[in-house]
């Protein structure tokens, strides 16, 4: 474990200048199965795998859960090396944003990052770009692995590899779950079981809309009778769209028969996130 930006240089590059190959595994802590089954993947694929723990001030909202966010350093690292993972970079705000948040050069990726979870939380994309792609011009791996929980993220994750030309490949890799079929997220330790029970019905209504869709039903018809049960099941209405797998597009081409069906809902003061994609006959 380090927070220095040069000893996680020194050691991919020794590893790089024997020919190995290093995943990487960014995350902000309070580990999960989510978490680990992205660094399983990431040993699959390559000969090191690095993670780094960082819960990023620019990805958070003025009124939104920084100071509360879990921090389990000790229990993290315990975890990471037991699955593998040989260097774990754990930097400090100062050394990320030597010159505070406001002097620094940022990534956007526009389009996307005004929809859904954008809208719902300006600048928030705008600062994952950015801290992923610091972290990938410190770590300099061969590919890095993201989960598809975070949908829209791995989407401008992407988009930004592409547009920047960065010579890494993104792996996504499925929504791990607890066995009520919520989606595993460091926020569900904000719950209590209570209202995790109830959480349970986020994953039932995509698992209901899925159908209906596949059934030919209407679009807005589905998500007007998915957003009314999870209202019924306490949550406050965030967003539930019915987009284009493929394009991001709720707009769909002859041939794009792949959806992906997100939503956001607060449970109290929780907000949630999940998602699932749908092929159509
Ligand atoms: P964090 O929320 O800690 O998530 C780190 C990684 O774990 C992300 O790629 C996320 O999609 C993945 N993940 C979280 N829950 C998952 C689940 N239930 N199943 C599969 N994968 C899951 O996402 C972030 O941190 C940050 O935005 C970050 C990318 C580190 C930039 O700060």
């Amino acid at each position: 474990t380090t927070e220095s930006i040069s000893a996680i240089r020194e050691q991919v590059r020794a590893w790089r200048k024997k020919g190995e190959t290093v995943a990487f595994v960014p995350t902000m802590g309070n580990l999960h199965q989510g978490h680990l089954t992205l660094v399983k993947e990431a040993r699959e694929r390559a000969d090191h795998v690095v993670a780094s723990i960082f819960v990023n001030p620019m990805q958070f909202g003025q009124n939104e859960d920084l100071d509360a966010y879990p921090r389990t350093l000790a229990d993290d690292q315990h975890a990471l090396i037991e699955a593998g993972v040989e260097l774990l970079f754990t930097p400090t705000p100062a050394i990320i944003y030597p010159k505070g948040m406001d002097a620094q050069t940022f990534v956007e990726v526009p389009l996307i990052s005004t929809q859904l979870c954008g809208e719902s939380r300006p600048g928030h994309f705008r600062g994952v770009a950015t801290i992923v792609c610091k972290l990938f011009n410190i770590v300099q791996p061969d590919l890095a692995v993201f989960g598809q929980k975070d949908f829209q993220q791995l989407l401008v994750i992407k988009t930004m590899v592409e547009d920047l030309s960065m010579p890494i490949e993104i792996i996504g890799v499925d929504t791990i779950r607890e066995p009520s079929g919520l989606a595993m997220s460091s926020r569900n330790g904000y719950l209590s079981p209570a209202q995790k029970q109830q959480a349970a019905v986020l994953k039932q209504t995509l698992d209901s809309m899925a159908l209906a869709l596949q059934a030919g039903q209407n679009d807005d018809e589905v998500i007007r009778a998915a957003q009314k049960s999870i209202v019924d099941a306490g949550f406050k209405h965030d967003y539930l769209d019915i987009r284009s797998a493929k394009t991001f597009s709720k707009v769909f081409e002859e041939n794009d028969r792949e959806r992906v069906i997100l939503l956001a809902a607060y449970m109290g003061n929780v907000r949630l996130i999940d998602n699932i994609t749908v092929k159509l006959n």
